[in-house]
């Protein structure tokens, strides 16, 4: 039984693994109903909530503490206050069980999880909160082919719901506005494989604060403006819009590696991954090309422990592991910066 601990940013997560098989994943998770994560504020959740979800892990999973064969912790990268709030917390139990530490890269986590839905040798799209890439296995790293020149979609996603004055996440509540919107153009920056953000938020922005003083339109009170077509725009349209355009960025730089690295495979990972409209078009793409789509399902795609479980259960058996005096936090680390020498 390898537990697993899940604490770079928002969540607070435990899973249980044996034998690659999952047999918990509980989480609790920080959210604001206005603005950002203020990352002590993040910590401060994951201190109060840590010995609770540790206690339901071990409920579900049907196991009792002494049966735990190691504890694997995402110590990077993430928010340098909730990574050490996952250490200490870590630390505590290794210390009582007399348990090895396996440090887990959050993002390779995120990778690796892919492989329950059974894909064999994927192009990676990576769309999570502060990441953003494109990434395929080869020669023994997981090798980024194209990322974000700025911002993570997720971010992106999220700032531009703080802005019409929605809280955190900002994701699901976008995800559920653009359901009753409309096309509108918006920048759409896309480099070979790369991709930016701050563009399409500038003019997001823009947008709505030319609708705003008008208080918000929607559909049941369209006002035509004297001077500017653009104030029929509802934030509905804003979200829609949004997600179209980024997605389609996405989409079009995943096609690009699979062309280039000829693969036949696209999985999809990081928490923007349970976007339905997003998986929509990653499945069109990879059907117009005869290629295969596999995403995960939800529990797994936004942070949890049980990706952290799963991943260390692996490391272990490769002989990864550190005593307790010998891991830290490493808030910078890179999915390129990790040799993967399990596969
Ligand atoms: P990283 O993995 O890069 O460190 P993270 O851990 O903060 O980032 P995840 O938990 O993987 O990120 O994903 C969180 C992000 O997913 C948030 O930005 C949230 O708004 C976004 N998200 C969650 N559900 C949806 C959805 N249905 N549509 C779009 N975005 C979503
Ligand atoms: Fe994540």
């Amino acid at each position: 039984m390898i537990l697993g601990i899940e604490c770079t940013a928002h969540t607070f997560g435990i899973g249980i693994v044996n034998d690659g098989k999952i047999l918990c994943n509980v989480r609790d998770n920080y959210s604001t109903e206005k603005g950002g994560i203020i990352p002590m504020d993040a910590a401060k959740h994951h201190r109060e909530v840590s010995e609770e979800v540790y206690r339901k892990a071990l409920e579900e999973a049907r196991i009792k503490e002494d049966e735990i064969k190691a504890i694997a912790l995402s110590n990077a990268p993430g928010l340098a206050p909730c990574l050490n709030e996952g250490l200490k917390f870590a630390k505590k139990k290794a210390d009582k069980l007399g348990l090895k530490l396996i440090p887990v890269n959050h993002c390779v986590a995120h990778l690796e999880i892919g492989r329950i839905t059974g894909a064999r040798d994927p192009v990676l799209l990576y769309a999570s909160g502060a990441n953003t890439q494109i990434i395929a296995y080869s020669g023994g790293k997981y090798r980024v082919f194209g990322e974000t020149l700025d911002i993570g979609i997720g971010n992106f996603i999220d700032n531009f719901a703080r802005i019409i004055g929605l809280g955190f996440p900002g994701g699901p509540k976008i995800m559920e506005l653009a359901t009753k919107g409309n096309y509108i153009e918006l920048p759409y920056t896309i480099k070979g494989m790369d991709v930016a953000f701050s563009g399409m938020l500038t003019s997001l922005k823009q947008k709505y604060d030319s609708i705003k003083s008008d208080d918000f339109l929607d559909s049941s009170n369209l006002k035509k403006s004297k001077k500017f077509e653009e104030k029929d725009m509802k934030k509905e349209d804003l979200a829609f819009s949004l997600q179209e355009t980024s997605f389609a960025m996405l989409v079009e730089a995943s096609e690009r590696a699979m062309a280039h690295v000829g693969k036949k495979e696209l999985v999809i990972g990081g928490g923007v991954g349970c976007n339905t409209r997003l998986q929509e078009m990653c499945g069109i793409m990879c059907k117009e090309r005869n290629a295969k789509f596999f995403a995960p399902s939800n529990e797994f795609l936004q942070d949890n422990g049980g990706m952290i479980a799963y991943l260390g259960e692996t490391m272990f058996n490769s002989g990864i592991w550190k005593d307790i005096n010998e891991i830290d936090i490493n808030p910078r680390e890179r999915t390129d910066d990790v040799i993967v020498v399990w596969r």
